[in-house]
């Protein structure tokens, strides 16, 4: 497994698992069963309501916490109180700190929002910190105050949107990208492309693992998102072939340009921070 240094100096493991969409269950489930198979990066959220299930499937898998890297997100809405929403986050996860902690879509108070996560970095609750959808017009902008800089960008990417514009503006900040969304959640257009096929049986791997080994190779942090214990298995085994440069400017001519998932940023500004949840109500 491939670790990447970050913009603070300390490493983040190139390959994990996302539980968006899972239940509490499946995502107990899901970290139980990825920690067990030599993941050790999990990627959860406020939003996902499926922390205290996170929690449990680290203290079941019996790694010490130092072991693992653990990634939570602060959702629109919540920015005016960091502190609180970090200490509630930590509560669910049932940890003494956060390896990383997002703003997970750029709308609210960012200004604040971040320059308070700065403040729980410097009281050693969250060791690194970052965005989540942001356009570089607004990295650029959050570059004027931050004190700390973003250590990664995590975005819809995957060979349909391979944001080589934005990874080219991060990597001159020294900013991660990290790919949500990396298999298109299987959308059946993209992954039934011929030339998933014919790599696959060249490196007698799966469509899947074809995909995955491209986000590792354009140096994405990649964390695909699973409840079946044969995918993670699978997924996470894409370490022992490289796809040659041929194959990766093949794969190249795929990118459309375009977003599976687009919320403009109008629309999300109006909405998103409005929304309210209770993550507390979770099993
Ligand atoms: N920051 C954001 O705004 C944002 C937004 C979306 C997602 N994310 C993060 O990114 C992670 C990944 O995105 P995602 O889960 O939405 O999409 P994804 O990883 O592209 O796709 C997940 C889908 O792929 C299937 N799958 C996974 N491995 C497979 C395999 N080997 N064979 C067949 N099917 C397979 C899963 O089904 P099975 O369960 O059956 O395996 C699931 O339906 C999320 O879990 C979350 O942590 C972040």
């Amino acid at each position: 497994m491939e670790s990447l240094k970050m913009n603070n100096g300390l490493t983040i493991p190139q390959f994990g698992i996302g539980v968006f969409r899972l239940s509490p269950e499946e995502a107990e489930f899901a970290v139980k069963t990825a920690l067990a198979n030599g993941y050790r990066h999990i990627d959860t959220a406020n939003f996902y309501m499926n922390e205290r299930a996170v929690g449990r499937g680290i203290k079941a898998s019996g790694l010490k916490r130092e072991e693992i890297f653990l990634t939570s997100k602060v959702f629109p809405g919540y920015y005016k109180k960091i502190p609180e929403v970090v200490e509630a986050t930590l509560k669910r996860l049932d940890t003494p700190y956060l390896d990383l902690f997002l703003l997970h879509q750029p709308y609210g108070d960012i200004k604040k929002a971040w320059l308070d996560l700065e403040e729980m970095v410097r009281q050693g609750k969250i060791k690194s910190i970052g965005v989540s959808n942001f356009p570089a017009k607004l990295v650029d902008k959050m570059m004027e105050y931050a004190t700390i800089k973003p250590v990664v960008n995590q975005v819809e990417c995957h060979p349909y949107h391979a944001q080589d514009e934005l990874r080219a503006h991060h990597e001159k900040l020294g900013i991660k990208l990290e790919a949500w969304y990396p298999l298109g959640s299987m959308n059946k257009k993209l992954i039934n492309e011929p030339l998933w096929e014919e790599l696959a049986k060249k490196y007698g791997k799966s469509k899947v693992q074809i995909i995955l080994r491209w986000h590792i190779q354009k140096g994405n942090i990649v964390i695909p998102g699973s409840r079946n214990e044969a995918h993670i298995k699978s997924n996470i085994d894409i370490f022992d072939f490289a796809l040659t440069e041929e194959e990766m400017a093949k794969i190249a001519k795929l990118d459309k340009h375009k977003k599976f998932l687009p919320i403009p940023r109008w629309l999300g500004s109006l909405f998103m921070p409005l929304i309210r949840m209770n993550f507390d109500k979770q099993k």
